[in-house]
């Protein structure tokens, strides 16, 4: 008994004929590579668990950021490790802070790289939350509630002060509420009407954030995030939160983690017109890498895949970490 050829295996017959009907195609222009900044001189020093993401000072910079310009990576993301921190995040915001000073290097050595800037506080703050925080003692355990109000006029501060550095786009991932708003309000106060905002609509309280949170420094010395992260529980929940931020002014929603939120990416592509980031981050990245360090998957194979998926998902855009090198994969 012989079976005829299916219309399927016609179409997959070749790869010619594979690539012409291909539906979902990645793109070096989907890319936004983060990149870790830091004080001091002559630093490079790898994040021990994320293999090939370093931090960089000012000095050291320079390297890094010719490699991704020269891959034709369109965009970078910053994120700030201070020197000193306090309760309220103060060198966030400073104008000689670290996210300011590398902001204004990357646009003078390439003013077409688009620098993106995260913001929020957490990196700057000794607590390591977000925004401010009320703390109170019970029984010898530090808890701590959000000050939603006064931190949305901290981050508000931030986003300017990042604009006034040169920033493109300003992309709070703090979670407060309204601060969407908050952050268009201010940045339109300060002539940066032009600055488009990439909010973190949906953010979910992750595991997966752990390798950064290292990177960064930025764990919550106490309690945790989950008052103001979402439930990874929760997709109705996420069209609410985007359905504000829509309101309150965003001009590009992102959903993070991506991996296990595909079909939140889905949904959010379905529900709203805006262009769509997917945020593959650091634990994401860190479960690839360790097992291809073991040789137990095909690094470049299952990165493509991944990444394909998110698209395919519904993302335009996507945050990671391997930018440089699917760049440098997708160029063969
Ligand atoms: C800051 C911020 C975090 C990430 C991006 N911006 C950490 C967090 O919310 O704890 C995580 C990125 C990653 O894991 O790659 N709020």
């Amino acid at each position: 008994m012989s079976f005829p050829i299916t219309r399927h295996r016609r179409l997959r017959g070749s790869a010619g004929i594979r690539g012409m009907v291909r539906e979902t195609v990645l793109n070096v222009l989907d890319f936004i590579q983060p990149i870790f900044v830091t004080y001091g001189t002559g630093v490079k020093n790898e994040i021990s668990s994320m293999p090939g993401v370093y931090h960089f000072s000012l000095d050291t910079l320079k390297e890094e950021v010719d490699e991704i310009a020269s891959l034709g990576i369109p965009a970078v993301l910053l994120f700030g490790i201070p020197e000193t921190k306090d309760a309220i995040g103060s060198s966030g915001f400073a104008e000689d802070g670290i996210v300011q000073e590398a902001t204004r290097l990357i646009k003078q050595w390439y003013p077409e790289l688009l620098v993106v800037a995260d913001t929020c506080l957490c990196e700057f703050t000794d607590h390591g939350h977000c925004g401010m925080v009320h703390t109170h003692i019970v029984d010898g355990v530090v808890h701590g509630d959000v000050i939603n109000d006064a931190s949305l006029e901290l981050l508000t501060r931030t986003a300017v002060s990042q604009a006034k550095a040169g920033a493109d786009i300003i992309a709070p991932s703090n979670m407060m509420d309204g601060f969407v708003q908050a952050i268009r309000a201010g940045l339109d106060a300060n002539g940066f009407e032009h600055v488009p905002i990439m909010s973190y609509s949906v953010k979910y309280a992750s595991a997966f954030y752990g390798p950064f949170r290292e990177a960064a420094g930025s764990a919550p010395q106490f309690g945790n995030r989950k008052t103001y992260q979402m439930d990874p529980a929760n997709l109705r929940e996420a069209i609410r939160e985007t359905e504000s931020d829509v309101l309150e002014g965003a001009d590009m929603l992102m959903v993070k983690p991506a991996l296990a939120y595909l079909d939140v990416i889905r949904t959010i592509r379905e529900q709203f017109d805006l262009p769509l980031v997917a945020y593959n981050v650091s634990g994401e990245y860190s479960m690839v890498k360790a097992a291809a360090m073991q040789g137990w998957i095909d690094e470049q194979a299952v990165v493509l895949e991944m990444l394909t998926g998110m698209k395919r998902a519904g993302a335009d855009i996507i945050i990671t970490y391997f930018s440089k090198d699917a760049a440098r994969w997708l160029r063969g």
